[in-house]
């Protein structure tokens, strides 16, 4: 195996278990080595600290594997199945039984994959992305991975499907691949399945708070990311116990509620205004949504999925970025601000932040007073503190009070190493807005 072997004042870093390495950090190489290899990190006085593999094309030239020595990683599908096994053990052990994120790369310490995991009602289906050229090399053959998984995962009791009735589609058009000097290409079927319709399939979501399932439609085959946004379920959760509560005590203290108001921008497939349909329907609340995104696919889908549920909204296909809201002003009892990751390198952090501010001022004028305000960000270069900061200066800007009472992040199928700080993106802050003055 390829030694790879520190420098005495690069070690900290490594023995933190941190799974990315510069190419720097190592005493100098010898080319003998082929990037397909399996490679040992050891500190300077020659010690085991890792096995991973590298990218000499690649900023991040080192990515860990394994931080345990007696782990065996020649057979890289065993290896691979055995991980993904425990991945999804994880799922189940954290109450995911239908629709979840199955590996989270370096966060399930399998640097480079990415398997979303979505129950239908008479099947299943993996969306796979492959983000690293060393992942690429140990997934040589992703289609016998998944068999194997598949097969091994009904074994252990953690899935119930057949191979039969199982899709699989691998999404890499991703354009991080071209930083490993992966093309993009467009998405393929790996396999199909007779009782799943990809471009229009009925995902299965369980979500804590609700408890029953319920279904939405995603295009699993070409729409955004792996098909659908599956980290906000914590955030759906958090949101709704607060909402809950507010109803709640409206409700025992005889306050009108009336038709409660959400409005949702950035909307997708409609899951947020879905989720609190549902969760205003058990409440026995009467509700409307307004949802806004500039995807026509995505709000002709969002449509169909409120549909399907007898919820009321409206929807308008629009640029929220260019284009201003016209809505009543102190109209809505919840707003969602949810939108695409608007900092994608470096360089885009100040105008990113901006962005981030000048959306959520848009937003603002249309919260009632006593109302909510959901905001997120997906922009993994972005703190949580200058998040922060991107609201403090939205809120004092426009002259308004709120105050966060939740904060929240990626749900627990998107699991975080307190090691890896950069695998954490997701950031959701809801504020209580109150825009009532004394004029005493
Ligand atoms: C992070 S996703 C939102 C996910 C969604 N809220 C959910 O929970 O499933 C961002 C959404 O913003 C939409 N979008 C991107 N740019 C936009 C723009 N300029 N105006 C309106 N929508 C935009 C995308 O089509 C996508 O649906």
């Amino acid at each position: 195996m390829v030694i790879l072997k520190l420098k005495a004042n690069k070690e900290f870093n490594y023995k933190m278990h941190h799974p990315w390495g510069n190419k720097d950090d190592f005493e100098k190489l010898s080319d003998n080595f082929f990037t397909n290899d399996i490679v040992e990190v050891r500190d300077s006085k020659n010690a085991f600290i890792s096995r991973g593999y590298i990218n000499p094309k690649s900023l991040i030239f080192y990515r860990a594997l394994t931080f345990d020595s007696r782990e065996k990683l020649e057979n890289k599908q065993s290896f691979l199945v055995q991980r993904l096994l425990q991945c999804w053990l994880e799922r189940r052990l954290s109450g995911y039984s239908t629709s979840c994120r199955l590996c989270f790369s370096e966060n399930d310490f399998l640097p480079g994959l990415i398997v979303d995991y979505f129950k239908t009602s008479h099947g299943q289906v993996f969306v796979l992305q492959i983000l690293s050229l060393g992942m690429h090399n140990l997934v040589s053959n992703p289609l016998a991975l998944m068999e194997d998984l598949v097969s091994r995962a009904k074994v252990e009791k953690l899935g119930d499907v057949d191979w039969e009735n199982t899709a699989v589609v691998i999404r890499n058009d991703s354009k991080i691949r071209e930083k490993e000097g992966l093309t993009v290409s467009v998405p393929v079927v790996l396999k199909k399945s007779p009782v799943i319709n990809l471009e229009d399939c009925q995902i299965l979501m369980t979500h804590f708070y609700l408890q029953e399932p319920f279904v939405m439609n995603a295009n699993l085959e070409g729409g955004q990311k792996t098909g659908f946004f599956l980290d906000q379920n914590y955030n759906l959760q958090r949101t709704a116990e607060i909402l809950t509560q507010a109803i709640k005590y409206k409700q025992s203290c005889g306050i009108p509620i009336g038709t409660v108001k959400i409005l949702d921008i950035c909307c997708y497939l409609g899951q947020w205004s879905l989720y609190f349909g549902l969760l205003l329907k058990k409440l026995g609340v009467s509700a409307e949504f307004v949802l806004l995104d500039v995807s026509e696919e995505a709000i002709n889908k969002a449509k169909a999925n409120l549909d399907r549920y007898d919820i009321n909204y409206t929807s308008l296909i629009m640029d929220v970025v260019e284009q201003d809201f016209r809505f009543e002003e102190n109209s809505f009892d919840l707003v969602i601000v949810d939108p695409p990751a608007f900092i994608k390198n470096k360089k885009s952090i100040p105008t990113g932040k901006h962005a981030y501010q000048k959306l959520n001022s848009k937003a603002l004028p249309f919260i009632k007073n006593n109302g909510f305000m959901v905001s997120c960000s997906c922009s993994g270069l972005l703190s949580l503190n200058d998040f922060k900061e991107c609201l403090q200066k939205t809120f004092s800007r426009n002259l308004v009070r709120a105050k966060c009472l939740a904060q929240g992040g990626h749900a627990p199928d998107h699991p975080f190493l307190v090691s890896f700080p950069e695998g954490y993106y997701l950031k959701m802050l809801l504020h209580i807005v109150n825009n009532k003055i004394s004029l005493n």
